[in-house]
């Protein structure tokens, strides 16, 4: 998967991106990350990016011109045969904007974003972006939650982060992502790891049981008494199954 990130400050990025799961991910190939500095696609002797907006008020707007001429030179310069079609027939290059007032990121929409083979994120900054830019540019508008960031720019990280950790291949196990908080629709119960005692606390006895069964039954249970206490509003769209219904009963009339 390939990813472009458009931003005025480029260096914010390396330290996060070039360590751990997602630098292993870059080195083998299956993910590639290319920062574009705005600044570049500017013109003029002081390269300017943002001017005060229409109408007064307080505030820079980010200026229509170098984001689109970096948009477009980034899709008209797009090389594989693959990459080729990316700008053209009904599959587009998604050009996704990080503002609050996108819709809400989720585990389901990163989900989304793994599916295409390639991404720009467009890290907006100041007051905002000139509307034109929303209008006939960006393809789709994410936020990571109800709360205004000086930029777009850790957004960017947290939706690379969440979507390149999807990408086949890339966490250990094939499978490593899909009982992930969030990735069943509920959250994840507890984990435990040695020593079997520690102080006074011992791990669950069907954890040390070796019995498969019992324990996926357990983890599911665990799964299901965790959401139920700190979310009960995913309850509402997570599959449930007939014996899970029959637990959150039981939990409900507070016998477990
Ligand atoms: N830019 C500023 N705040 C943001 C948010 N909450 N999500 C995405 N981009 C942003």
């Amino acid at each position: 998967m390939h990813i472009d990130i458009l931003t005025l400050f480029p260096e914010m990025f390396p330290g996060y991106l070039n360590e751990s799961i997602l630098k292993r991910a870059q080195a083998a190939g299956l993910l590639q990350i290319d920062l574009h500095n705005i600044r570049d696609y500017a013109t003029g002797k002081h390269r300017i990016t943002d001017e005060p907006p229409y109408g007064g008020g307080g505030g820079m707007v980010l200026k229509p011109e170098p984001i689109f001429t970096a948009v477009e030179t980034l899709i008209s310069t797009l090389q594989s045969p693959e990459d080729k079609r990316l700008g053209i027939g009904d599959w587009r290059l998604p050009v996704i904007l990080l503002t609050p007032q996108g819709r809400p990121f989720t585990q389901r929409v990163a989900q989304e974003l793994v599916q295409h083979p390639r991404l720009l994120l467009l890290c907006g900054r100041y007051e905002g972006v000139d509307e034109r830019i929303r209008q006939h540019l960006v393809t789709d508008e994410i936020s990571i939650g109800d709360f205004v960031l000086t930029g777009g720019e850790l957004a960017a990280m947290v939706i690379v982060d969440a979507v390149a950790r999807l990408i086949p291949g890339v966490l250990g196990a094939e499978d490593a992502a899909e009982d992930d908080s969030h990735a069943t629709g509920l959250l994840e119960g507890p984990h435990y790891t040695r020593p079997e005692t520690f102080r006074d606390w011992s791990v669950p006895e069907v954890l040390r049981s070796g019995h498969a069964a019992n324990i996926a039954r357990w983890r599911r249970e665990e799964a299901l008494r965790r959401t139920w206490q700190r979310r009960p509003d995913l309850l509402l769209t997570a599959e449930l199954s007939e014996a899970d219904r029959w637990f959150l009963g039981k939990l409900a009339a507070g016998e477990r």
